[in-house]
């Protein structure tokens, strides 16, 4: 049915939020709290978070650290009950643990603290808050030890062998779990990002450089507990190798074993998101590093709508089969009009026309010198020789909800841009030193997502505009848009609006991190309004808008806050917020818990 123009979640946006507030800040009418914390435990036997007396068990029971990914699946006609899925990408080992924890039981702690949660959710009627049920049938903990297979043409490949796993198709754990996507057939797929920084390794082959893999301390120091995380011997120089991958998990199916996919190449894979191109699905990615690449994978077939046990089974095949494409963008204006300051060209747009470049195909390599497991396994040095674009870091990429071909790619910043050495101004990263990034409108041609050529034309360039007259905002009026800066996760409500977090704002414009609304269509086309803001030190992550039955509500996961203190310094009390004196009660907390949000 209609919808109210601009959708149905309806506010008078947020003012910037300085980036010293611990709180969470919603528009005026608005309610928030948390769903679940770090620490809630979700599995049989789980008990309940106590900072003063946290072991790995009882960590491996409860919900992890930093949830970084989100989506809430909601279930059934009345809507419930529902599922919420969470990346726990990262930790932060000095507000997380008293000092006087002896550090082999600190790091198995923040082990067991990575990776993935399944959790079933409940409410009494729609519009009212989510409660987690500590009891879900299909509750699940995915750690850096939960083993998962190997899928597609690299699958037991030399590259993935190791003395632990000659086979080289089975895989124990997944870290660094960035953004995500959940897939049409209901399967969520999680991107392993920066999992570099936990390896040593020997640091000398062309791959290791390419990928930040060094002989150094990790930056968790498991080498010291778990000696595959020391990459240097023999048995285990592969195992770097086994990481960085696009992963998918089904929260239908807590016996089903998660899979890894080759197919879809490795890199720091921020995400995946999936549309349906005539009955097939594409995958868009990026690979968040200065100056490298955005990808996306084709499959070979096309996906089952039956619902059937045999159809979902099927369907978790789709992405171990099909063609890996990384993208070239051409800029249509004169060179000498991209002048590094963002000024806008003569043709008043940063735009112009891409290529897919065939990474893969059929099965087989379409590198000169490569073959297709090298391709896969060495995505970036492949992608290195065919002359990809060099982007501002890539994180999210969102296909549009209703628009055939049409994708948004949030480029969150690139302060590197122009320095010695690298690569200048181009159309699609128009500015030197891009520290408040900018977002890619892509419309595939035809709207044809299984094609390989496009146009592009950049919709927003971020910052301040009260500050910084760089920006732009799709020719909205500038002095009517909420400040943004460092786009993160982007994702769709049902009317068609996107929606930004941000990861970084306070050191860029001085404000807290948060969510935004922006039209993409009309005259709301650029509008950019803030709806949230997280405590201090925390990035806005997930986000997930639903709207029905006349209204809307936002879910994001709150990550990081109060980072940089420390454990008798702590910055932020989110989301409890324990009185000071209490904190040294058991089970009280002085310091911060990330933790997924509701909002209504
Ligand atoms: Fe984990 Fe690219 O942000
Ligand atoms: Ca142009
Ligand atoms: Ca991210
Ligand atoms: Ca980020």
């Amino acid at each position: 049915g209609a919808r109210p123009a601009g959708g149905l979640l309806r506010f008078s946006p947020i003012a910037p939020v300085p980036a010293d507030v611990d709180a969470v800040t919603v528009p005026e009418g608005y309610s928030w709290s948390p769903i679940i914390r770090w620490g809630d435990p979700i599995l049989p036997g789980g008990v309940a978070f106590d900072a003063l007396a946290q072991t790995p068990e009882k960590q491996a029971l409860q919900f992890g650290y930093n949830n970084d990914y989100l989506d809430i699946i909601v279930n059934g006609a009345k809507g419930l009950s529902g599922l919420l899925v969470a990346n726990h990408e990262y930790v932060n080992p000095a507000i997380m643990f008293p000092p006087t924890v002896d550090t082999v039981t600190a790091k198995k702690i923040a082990k067991a603290a990575h990776g993935m949660s399944v959790v079933g959710l409940k409410r009494s009627t729609y519009g009212t808050p989510w409660t987690y049920d500590p009891a879900g049938r299909k509750n699940r903990r995915i750690t850096a030890d939960t083993p998962f297979t190997l899928t597609g043409p690299a699958a037991g490949c030399e590259l993935l062998r190791t003395t632990a796993d000659p086979a080289g198709r089975t895989v124990l754990g997944t870290f660094g779990n960035c953004s995500g996507g959940t897939t049409p057939w209901g399967t969520v797929l999680s991107g392993e990002e920066n999992f570099n920084g936990y390896f040593r390794t020997t640091g000398v082959s062309a791959a290791e450089k390419r990928y930040g893999l060094k002989d150094a301390p990790s930056t968790y120091g498991w080498e010291e507990i778990d000696p595959r995380f020391d990459a240097r011997s023999s048995g285990d120089v592969h195992e770097p190798n086994r990481f960085g991958w696009i992963v998918e998990i089904d929260p239908e199916d807590p016996t089903a074993t998660p899979l890894k996919h080759t197919a879809m190449g490795r890199f720091k894979h921020e995400g995946a998101n999936v549309t349906l191109s005539g009955g097939r699905p594409v995958a868009y990615m990026g690979d968040d590093e200065r100056f490298d690449y955005l990808y996306k994978f084709v499959s070979a077939r096309s996906m089952r709508t039956g619902t059937a046990k045999a159809d979902r089974e099927y369907n978790r095949t789709l992405l171990t089969e099909g063609d890996l494409y990384v993208a070239r963008f051409s800029g249509d204006s004169p060179v000498a009009e991209i002048d590094g300051t963002g000024k806008l060209p003569s043709d008043g747009a940063f735009d112009g026309t891409g290529t897919w470049i065939a990474l893969t195909r059929g099965g087989k390599s379409a590198v000169p010198g490569f073959t297709v497991q090298e391709v896969l396994v060495n995505t970036r040095l492949a992608a290195d020789t065919v002359g990809a674009t060099k982007m501002d870091r890539c994180e999210d990429v969102q296909p549009h909800r209703s628009i055939a071909g049409r994708v948004y790619v949030a480029c969150t910043n690139n302060t590197d841009r122009g320095k010695a050495g690298k690569e200048g101004a181009t159309e699609v990263a128009p500015r030197l030193a891009n520290r408040d990034g900018h977002i890619v409108e892509i419309n595939e041609d035809k709207g044809n997502a299984c094609g390989t050529t496009f146009t592009w034309n950049l919709l927003l360039v971020c910052g301040d505009p009260a500050t910084n007259d760089s920006t732009y905002f799709a020719g909205y009026p500038k002095d009517k848009v909420s400040p943004i800066s460092c786009p993160d996760n982007v994702a769709f409500d049902a009317s068609g609006n996107l929606w930004i977090s941000t990861d970084g704002a306070p050191s860029t414009i001085g404000y807290n991190d948060g969510l935004f609304k922006v039209g993409l269509s009309g005259r709301e086309r650029g509008r950019v309004q803030q709806f949230l803001a997280v405590p201090t030190g925390a990035e806005t992550c997930g986000p997930v808008v639903h709207e029905r039955d006349g209204r809307g509500m936002a879910y994001v996961a709150v990550q990081h806050p109060g980072e940089d203190g420390t454990w008798d310094a702590q910055l932020s009390r989110f989301p409890d917020y324990v009185p000071v004196g209490q904190a040294a009660k058991p089970g009280q907390f002085a310091g911060p818990r990330p933790s997924v949000i509701q909002v209504w």
